[in-house]
């Protein structure tokens, strides 16, 4: 079914970073470590330590962002920049910071979209007490949101709890574990830290909404829902439990307080459900999110997997299977990328519709877009047709869903400029803005708008009337 109209006035068009990716000075002015800057990259993959220099260069960044009329910036506090140790001692330096680039995003009429904690873990809480595997995790954060929610909340309505905790977990080196430890001990630890990030979240919401007037709040997940590779029975309730498993299981205990009865049975026969207060639940019945924050970049094909399979060891960001439940698969029907992740923009209309109907809020994009390895041409132009082909698919699912009568606040894509991934260094880019620095070379950090700005930015001055 198709809708018709556009976007309402005031649809928040924005683009994403995050602190580690883009800031760059990782130790000045009194900013402490996270586990992000002590982590090994392989194969001489860029590391965080100066990132797009950012932190020295946000006038010209902020500059380029009114320039391409964002309506919508979100970005992340450096949590280390704020709190050094973690905890304790208030850096004032790391709040300038941030005062800054607020008050020029504002002069811009750019609306602040903030994510408290974006993978940047202190690396001295991990060596205080373990960081988010004891239950003193929960306080830490909850008093770091709410020195962000007294400092900012006058100017930022818009705030995002944790960045994509369904796949921090899954990543020992986020968790700040660097011990080597067998599976069964690994998945113990994490579903206890994800418990934990679990009551921390209801607690920085109820703050929020006590200390911010007006403020909006939620998490910011990347629920890769799944589809049945097959119409074979098998195959669909593969897929129903991998998506009890491995895309919901979160968003249930956020939005209504409950483990689902499949993940707590899951939970129980490997012996790794977590210690919990019965007090906790209700906190988090009480304090459901505002809006569901939404990186979308796929959806997953599952199919059943039998009960004699042995299972890769879990790395990477989820289980690609669990022996007897679910395998991940290929779908022939959808294109993938370099790096093998599908794409498919009716996902991102599924996991809307999908998303409202089972929890009954609103949705905000808060990352969604294309890496690839893009060519600076030597007139300083880089033609990224590939990407607005991507993105303007993704924004036609998107529009159909806001005018059939979904509620969603705003499209957030990734990234407005190139940033360190995640994962692959500088080789995979996915900004509108292409920064001239690559994996081993920092040449001259400049900025240059790749044809997706330019095409953004007509999205955005005709309301995505013209995708
Ligand atoms: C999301 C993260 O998982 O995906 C971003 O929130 C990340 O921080 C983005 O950069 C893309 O992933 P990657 O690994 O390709 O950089």
């Amino acid at each position: 079914i198709k809708g018709n109209g556009e976007f309402p006035p005031g649809f928040l068009f924005g683009a994403s970073s995050s602190a580690y990716q883009i800031e760059g000075a990782y130790d000045e002015d009194g900013r402490g470590p996270s586990v992000m800057d002590l982590l090994q990259r392989e194969d001489g993959m860029a590391d965080y330590k100066v990132a797009a220099d950012h932190y020295h260069r946000f006038e010209e960044d902020i500059r380029l962002m009114g320039e391409l009329g964002l309506k919508a910036y979100r970005f992340s506090f450096s949590w280390t920049r704020i709190l050094p140790e973690g905890n304790g001692q208030v850096n004032p330096e790391g709040l300038k910071f941030y005062d800054k680039v607020i008050e020029m995003l504002l002069k811009y009429g750019i609306e602040p979209i903030v994510t408290i904690y974006h993978f940047d873990y202190p690396q001295r809480l991990v060596e205080q007490y373990g960081g988010w595997r004891s239950r003193q995790s929960i306080g830490d954060y909850a008093e770091y949101a709410s020195i962000l929610f007294k400092h900012f909340g006058d100017r930022v309505k818009y705030w995002l709890t944790i960045n994509e905790q369904d796949h921090v977990i899954h990543l020992p080196e986020r968790l700040g574990i660097r011990a080597l430890l067998d599976e069964a001990e690994f998945d113990r630890i994490s579903q206890q830290c994800s418990y934990h990030m679990c009551v921390a979240t209801a607690r920085v919401i109820r703050l929020c909404h006590e200390l911010v007037p007006g403020g909006q709040i939620g998490p910011a997940m990347n629920p890769m829902i799944g589809i049945p590779a097959s119409g074979k029975p098998a195959d669909m309730l593969a897929a129903a439990e991998y998506n009890e498993l491995a895309s919901y299981y979160l968003l249930d205990l956020h939005c209504k307080g409950m483990f689902s009865p499949l993940y707590a049975k899951y939970l129980a026969d490997r012996g790794c459900f977590p210690e919990i207060e019965v007090a906790d639940l209700e906190e988090m019945r009480r304090n459901p999110p505002d809006f569901i924050g939404v990186n979308y970049y796929m959806n997953q094909t599952v199919q059943q997997s039998p009960a004699d399979a042995i299972a890769p060891r879990g790395t990477g960001v989820i289980k690609r299977e669990e022996a007897g439940i679910y395998a991940l698969t290929s779908n022939p029907h959808v294109p993938e990328s370099e790096w093998g992740w599908g794409i498919c923009p009716a996902g991102l209309k599924m996991a809307i519709m999908e998303l409202f109907s089972r929890y009954g809020l609103p949705a905000l994009i808060t990352e969604n877009g294309l890496g690839d390895r893009d060519e600076l041409l030597p007139d300083g132009t880089v033609r990224d047709d590939y990407r607005i082909g991507y993105l303007s698919a993704h924004l036609k699912e998107l529009r159909d869903c806001v005018v059939t009568g979904y509620p969603v606040i705003g499209y957030c894509l990734w990234s407005f400029m190139d940033v360190v991934s995640g994962h692959d260094g500088m080789n995979k880019r996915y900004g509108l803005v292409y920064l001239n620095r690559n994996d081993k070379e920092l040449l001259d950090l400049g900025r240059f708008r790749k044809d997706s700005f330019h095409w953004y930015a007509r999205v955005i001055a005709t309301n995505g009337a013209e995708l």
